[in-house]
């Protein structure tokens, strides 16, 4: 059986080394490991649709693409692709949300968490695994690459599968999980867990500057001979044995311990930043590549449909 990759990253604002390294690092490595496989990378703009609006969103949809060309996703390779435009997802999302109950979904995290907080949940809120099992599925799917948060999502999508296939007869196979193994150990620069919404991140493609107030801003724990959140975010970009001669050298100094850091820090997010840049200088080449990404996916997301509308016994 091919093997099928397919990810997405919302379009939310700029990504950070949290989602880099707790994901995006691995789309890479995926789409070179996997040379026949057939691979998706999406833009996840109808699941945004809450946070991003209009000209916002658009640019933000163009901000995601150009990230994952400059962090290396090359579109001869795989398919970049903006999920608004391919209109299956709602459709498929539809006949899913007629499989599963309202019970289980309750049981969702983000519906959980945005219960919690006493905010009227949005339906689209409520219906995000729904629509994520539905970006998944229509693809045939065997791999999905994620961070931790969203472990929980393909296993609904897997959830999704067994039912659908008891009620209408075998056809979608079940999406594997693919997590980075430490990928929940990256902290922020307050040491709890990056996040756009403790606003503790460092920005992936941060300029020298930025990383440097960033840096400097890391909250140290006063009295031991290692900072730790400095030392947690630093272990991200070097093994622990490169960085155990360096912090033995500055032990207990702090400042020196994050000068290092924002010059390795620097060292690794400078290429990416440079073509970065470089890419967003010709932005007919870029909406040149969605163009073709999204023929490509509608493709293979409309012949899908097709068969799962006439197995459902809906009009195709
Ligand atoms: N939920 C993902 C995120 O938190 C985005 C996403 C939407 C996704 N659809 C997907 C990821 C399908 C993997 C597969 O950013």
């Amino acid at each position: 059986m091919k093997n099928i990759i397919l990810s997405g990253v919302r379009p939310s604002g700029r990504p950070h080394i949290g989602n880099y390294f707790g994901a995006m690092r691995q789309f890479v490595e995926m789409q070179n490991e996997h040379k026949s496989a057939d691979k998706f990378f999406m833009v996840a703009d109808m699941h945004t649709l809450d946070a991003n609006k209009g000209e916002a969103m658009r640019q933000a949809s163009l901000d995601i693409i150009l990230d994952y060309l400059a962090i290396g996703i090359d579109p001869k390779n795989s398919t970049l692709f903006i999920q608004s435009a391919v209109p299956a997802h709602s459709e498929l999302a539809m006949i899913f949300s007629y499989l599963m109950t309202v019970p289980y979904l309750m049981r969702g995290h983000l519906y959980k968490d945005a219960e919690a907080k006493g905010k009227e949940v949005l339906a689209g809120t409520f219906l995000y695994p729904v629509l994520m099992a539905a970006d998944i599925l229509l693809y045939g799917t065997t791999h999905v690459p994620v961070g931790i948060d969203n472990k929980q999502h393909v296993e609904i999508a897997r959830d999704v599968v067994r039912k659908f296939n008891h009620e209408y007869g075998e056809y979608f196979v079940e999406p594997k999980e693919i997590l980075i193994a430490d990928a929940q150990l990256v902290p922020g620069i307050d040491g709890k867990k990056m996040s756009k919404s403790y606003g503790n991140t460092i920005p992936l493609f941060s300029t020298r500057e930025e990383i440097q107030k960033l840096v400097m801003s890391i909250v140290t724990d006063s009295g031991s001979d290692v900072p730790t959140h400095v030392y947690n975010i630093h272990k991200l970009i070097k093994t622990e044995a490169e960085l155990a001669p360096l912090y033995e050298l500055h032990k207990g100094k702090y400042k020196a311990l994050k000068e290092a850091l924002i010059d390795d820090l620097d060292a690794f997010i400078k290429p990416l930043r440079e073509r970065r840049e470089k890419l967003a200088k010709n932005m007919k080449v870029i909406l040149k590549v969605v163009e073709k990404g999204n023929k490509q996916a509608n493709k293979v997301a409309l012949k899908r449909i097709k068969e799962i509308k006439k197995l459902c016994g809906l009009s195709a």
